[in-house]
């Protein structure tokens, strides 16, 4: 089985924060008290990053392979395949880019050889009827290794695609497939120190912002964006000392996925004040949160959907790890 340099950095974090060795007890100690868990993959399954589909699907894509996942979080207990990549290693971010329309970000990448420069590509998922129909809307080869994505809800038909060791931002138009750098950030370069070059991580735009993390640098900031997507305004730093995967946000607050810290934290955009929600260091709860969404059915709206890689490569206390799962957690 292949291991990728997501977990690597997992694990390198893991034993920055100092998770000690403890077999057994792994059992989810909620300081979140109301949680289910929707799905659970099979031990080796890591999930990467997770859509919803107007209708209140869930769509995951995972890193130990190449492959799109639904789940219908009201009915449970299965996952249905939506398409497995042929060529690549695996898939990373993902969103929609309009209704039904859903585009990700599928290249190489592995613990031993860090990501592979030339192998990424941008690909779109489009439902008719639920008959997902997938097609390839461009390779751009200059990437190094594209993670985040995020639509550029100003511009029809555009995506943000953040390149983690580049630490830049392509914007692309999913109907023509052009692309080209908007972003540019001394924010969004790996850490000097960084084991692994990533930097920028996640990316989020709304109501013209474009939020971020860089997870070495436990980095979460933004900025302003014209219609195109280039900078109209400074990078501003929004919080440091919160080691941050992908994330949600809304005009109040962001929920951040911490995943070699194993917990959820909830920030307040205008303070910068911040509180874990869901997790712990010491628990499966959340172990290995990869990324986060908001319900978007009125059966969900108060739902945080949680996606992990189970601690696979940081293991919680230095010995649990199970498969990729979704939780729910009620916010
Ligand atoms: C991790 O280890 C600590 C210290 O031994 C223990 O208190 C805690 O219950 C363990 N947590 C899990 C999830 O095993
Ligand atoms: C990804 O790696 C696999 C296995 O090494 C290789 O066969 C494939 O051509 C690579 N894909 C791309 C897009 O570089
Ligand atoms: C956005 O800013 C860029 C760079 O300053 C500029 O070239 C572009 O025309 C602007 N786009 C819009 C829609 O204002
Ligand atoms: C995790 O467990 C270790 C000992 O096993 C302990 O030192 C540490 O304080 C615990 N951290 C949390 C957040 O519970
Ligand atoms: C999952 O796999 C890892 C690595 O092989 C192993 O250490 C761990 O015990 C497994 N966990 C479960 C729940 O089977």
């Amino acid at each position: 089985m292949h291991s990728n340099i997501f977990l690597t950095f997992s694990a390198l974090v893991a034993s920055v924060t100092g998770a000690v060795l403890n077999p057994r007890n792994a059992y989810p100690q909620p300081p979140h008290d109301s949680s289910r868990l929707v799905y659970q993959f099979a031990n080796g399954t890591t999930i990467e990053n997770i859509a919803i589909r107007s209708n209140g699907n869930l769509l995951v894509t995972l890193t130990d392979r190449p492959e799109l996942y639904e789940v219908n979080p009201f009915v449970p207990k299965t996952a249905k395949l939506v398409h497995h990549f042929p060529g690549y290693l695996g898939l990373v971010g993902i969103t929609e880019v309009s209704p039904d329309v859903f585009t990700l970000n599928a290249g190489n990448f592995s613990a031993t050889t860090g990501p592979t420069e030339g192998s990424w590509a941008v690909w779109q998922v489009a439902f008719h009827k639920d008959q997902p129909k997938v097609s390839k809307v461009v390779d751009i080869p200059e990437a190094l290794s594209l993670n985040g994505m995020t639509t550029l809800a100003s511009s029809p038909n555009t995506i943000l695609a953040a390149d983690s060791t580049a630490g830049v931002v392509y914007s692309v138009n999913t109907r023509t497939g052009s692309y080209k750098v908007v972003l540019d950030d001394e924010t969004f370069k790996p850490a000097a120190d960084a084991e692994l070059p990533i930097g920028i991580n996640g990316i989020r735009y709304l109501d013209h912002y474009v939020y971020y993390t860089n997870s070495f640098k436990a980095f979460f900031g933004r900025v302003r964006v014209n219609k195109s997507g280039y900078a109209a305004g400074s990078y501003e730093t929004v919080a440091t000392g919160i080691v941050g995967d992908d994330f949600a946000v809304t005009p109040q607050v962001a929920y951040i996925a911490g995943n070699p810290t194993n917990v959820v934290t909830k920030l307040d955009l205008a303070t910068g004040e911040s509180k874990v929600i869901a997790g712990n260091l010491n628990s499966s709860l959340v172990a290995g949160d990869t990324s986060v969404a908001l319900g978007r059915t009125w059966k969900d709206k108060h739902v945080l959907y949680v996606v992990t890689v189970g601690g696979s490569l940081s293991p919680v206390n230095g010995t649990f790890s199970e498969g990729g799962k979704i939780v729910a957690l009620d916010i």
